[in-house]
């Protein structure tokens, strides 16, 4: 499956939203990866419904990756995608209802995604693997952008790819989100994430069409 590099904008200058937004399009940039957190699933708040309904505004034809770091998936995941996300990727951790929580993002339109926190094991993949558009592996503790990669990342990852080989889905998509940069991506690749989210790795380097280039160049993207 072709990789896709998908910027966290939460690393970039918020006061210009808009334009670092249209930079990383312009830079190569597949999907935007948007980042909710509520001040109380996770120790930091940071954007919120208004702000996803004003990209979806902006960018009609950007596919907005929207990852909640929310305590109220059961109340907030629909809205979401009714906002304007593509994907709506939400924790397990937060809900006691996993499987209703996607059937009620698909039933909004939206493609529904698990987070997995580090300490997380991949069984609550195990009985809703038939019902999900993908995968998210946190190679961080959720919460802040430029904390560094968990290397145990890569052994969830391969021990992912056998439980999507065993139920026929090697389809999905898997998404790794935090502490993803240039030097490291090829190995997580390798590993089997096919969606590679960066933060600070592409909004605090230089030139952004350089490093999604490189980013992509390494993954053969
Ligand atoms: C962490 C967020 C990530 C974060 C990634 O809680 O979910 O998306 O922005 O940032 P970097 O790439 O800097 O680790
Ligand atoms: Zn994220």
């Amino acid at each position: 499956m072709k990789p896709l590099i998908a910027p966290s904008i939460l690393s970039s200058n918020f006061t210009r939203l808009a334009e670092e937004c249209q930079a990383v399009l312009d830079a190569g940039a597949d999907w935007l990866h948007v980042d909710v957190m509520d001040g109380h699933f996770v120790p930091n708040i940071t954007i919120g419904l208004p702000v996803v309904k004003a990209l979806r505004g902006e960018f009609p034809d950007a596919v907005l990756d929207v990852h909640v770091m929310i305590s109220d998936p059961d109340f907030y995941a629909a809205k979401f995608v009714e906002a304007g996300a593509d994907y709506l990727s939400f924790h397990p951790e937060a809900t006691a209802h996993t499987h209703g929580v996607i059937q009620q993002i698909h039933e909004a339109g939206g493609k529904a995604s698990l987070a997995i926190n580090p300490g997380t094991p991949l069984d609550v993949v195990e009985y809703v693997v038939e019902d999900l558009d993908m995968v998210l592996i946190m190679s961080v503790n959720p919460g802040f952008g430029g904390q560094s990669f968990i290397p145990q990342s890569l052994r969830k990852l391969r021990d992912l790819q056998e439980l999507l080989e065993r139920h026929g889905r090697t389809d999905m998509r898997v998404q790794v989100d935090g502490g993803v940069k240039v030097d490291n991506i090829a190995e997580i690749y390798e590993a089997g994430a096919n969606v590679l989210v960066s933060g600070s790795g592409i909004f605090k380097s230089e030139s952004y069409a350089d490093t999604i280039a490189e980013m992509k160049r390494r993954v053969g993207a």
